[in-house]
């Protein structure tokens, strides 16, 4: 049974702004030449990746969280101290607990409010976008955080090719807010297939593997991906998670103005704009610049094309993303 999205949900909150925190270092396709087996040329033409950001030595996903939800708060003209709640969208956390959530709270100073943190993967700010606008659409709160944020370098094993070239940090915020009837959430789509955990996961260091040594050695707590399957699950559920939400919202697909798809792979977006039936000129792609930055994708694409004029007041974004768990989901706002 699919989740439906409620005439109650629908325009309930709109994101009165969004900021972005991506660390300085850059890591290049050619660094990358130098440390593993692998080539410029192999990595451009398999992922489009050229570039990817990393955190500095002590540096944690809650510290990017932090500075990108300040910096959706100066963009949306409010106080932090407005916020009712905060939801931080990560598969890095600073801790296994407390939530990272927690020390976003703590470096912004804004103590007594909820915060939590949601566990689906690169659908991370999808989801946690998902539940801000069900929650006030319940009435429950009026302002609400979502942050995709990610240090996905620190469990990233760099004697692994297929999948070290892929991941980067960095994090993106959004906050929602009442929506004045005209502008908002539109649909919202999310769904999961828990069958498919084995094929991306980061298996030491939880209940089912405790560090030990042993699991250190075996670099147990990497992450771990069997790529091309994981390239087919991603193009269909984005596929059918963006059909899905277009059909909820009741738009034509010519009235779409941006697509933003998870950042994973350019090929997996090309897949998936093809299936769609989409114009490129209307998908957003800075894949070539950050990797994978996981929950942070999505996010940070919107604050960029925002800042860019791509999209402006009226716009609607269609945001799509696929995960680990498998987990997907999409979003269709009217800006
Ligand atoms: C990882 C991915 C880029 C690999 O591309 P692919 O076309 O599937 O490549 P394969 O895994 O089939 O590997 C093909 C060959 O390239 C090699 N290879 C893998 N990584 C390499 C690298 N970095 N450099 C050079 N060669 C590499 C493999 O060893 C293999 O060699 P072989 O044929 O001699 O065995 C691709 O599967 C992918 O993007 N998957 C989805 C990943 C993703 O988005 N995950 C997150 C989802 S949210």
């Amino acid at each position: 049974m699919s989740p439906t999205f409620s005439d109650k949900a629908r325009g309930a909150s709109r994101i009165l702004g969004t900021g972005r925190c991506v660390p300085e270092e850059v890591i290049t396709n050619e660094d990358l030449e130098k440390i593993i087996d692998t080539t410029d040329e192999w990595i451009t033409t398999r992922t489009g990746m050229k570039r990817r950001h990393k955190v500095a030595e002590g540096e944690a996903t809650s510290d990017l969280a932090a500075v990108a939800l300040r910096r959706a708060g100066e963009d949306a003209g409010i106080e932090l101290t407005d916020l009712d709640a905060i939801i931080v969208g990560t598969a890095s956390p600073d801790m296994p607990f407390p939530s990272t959530a927690c020390f976003v709270q703590q470096h912004l100073n804004l103590p007594g409010i909820p915060v939590f943190d949601i566990s689906a993967a690169c659908s991370g700010f999808i989801y946690g976008s998902t539940l801000a606008n069900s929650l006030i659409a319940a009435g429950q709160f009026e302002m609400v955080a979502v942050i995709g944020a990610e240090t996905l370098t620190r469990i990233t094993n760099y004697q692994d090719r297929s999948t070290c070239v892929l991941f980067g940090d960095a994090a993106g915020a959004a906050i929602f807010g009442p929506s004045d009837g005209e502008r908002g959430v539109i649909a919202a789509y999310i769904g999961a297939d828990g069958n498919l955990s084995h094929l991306l996961n980061m298996p030491g260091g939880g209940s089912r593997e405790p560090a030990t040594h042993e699991t250190v050695d075996a670099r147990r707590h990497f992450i771990h991906m069997e790529g091309s399957e994981v390239f087919k699950s991603a193009v269909r559920a984005m596929e059918s998670s963006a059909k899905r939400a277009i059909e909820i919202a009741g738009i034509r697909l010519e009235e779409v103005d941006l697509l933003i798809p998870h950042q994973a792979n350019v090929r997996i977006i090309k897949a998936l704009t093809s299936r769609i039936n989409i114009p490129p000129e209307k998908v957003y792609i800075n894949v070539q610049e950050y990797g994978n930055t996981s929950a942070a994708s999505i996010p940070i694409a919107f604050d960029e094309a925002r800042e860019l004029g791509i999209v402006s007041e009226g716009s609607v974004i269609v945001m799509v993303a696929f995960g680990g768990g498998f987990t997907w989901g999409s979003l269709v706002v009217r800006l």
